[in-house]
């Protein structure tokens, strides 16, 4: 599970910095979607309620971490 974990915060590490870098956004402003969806889009979906694998990201930014049930 330590190899997985690893794997999943690099996937993480690799959103944000697409997300944040304001040069990349300027080039590439697709540079988050398309992140997500070659990493996330798998288990996680972001419509509301929409719980697959992992809990939807509707909202995400500033939700409590653990608060989706299920
Ligand atoms: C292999 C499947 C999988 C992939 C791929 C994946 N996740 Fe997840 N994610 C999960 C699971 C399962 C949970 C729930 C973990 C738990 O509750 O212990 C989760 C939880 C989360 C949470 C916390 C949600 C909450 O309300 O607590 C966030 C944020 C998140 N993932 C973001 C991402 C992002 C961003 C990516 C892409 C970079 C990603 N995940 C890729 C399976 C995945």
């Amino acid at each position: 599970m330590r190899s997985l974990a690893l794997l999943y915060s690099s996937f993480a590490a690799a959103v944000l910095i697409a997300t944040l870098s304001p040069a990349h956004a300027q080039t590439s402003p697709d540079a988050g979607q398309i992140a997500y969806n070659n990493a996330c889009r798998t288990c996680h979906s972001i419509k509301e309620g929409d719980n697959r694998l992992g809990p939807s990201l509707y909202g995400i930014v500033g939700k409590k971490a653990g608060t989706v049930s299920g």
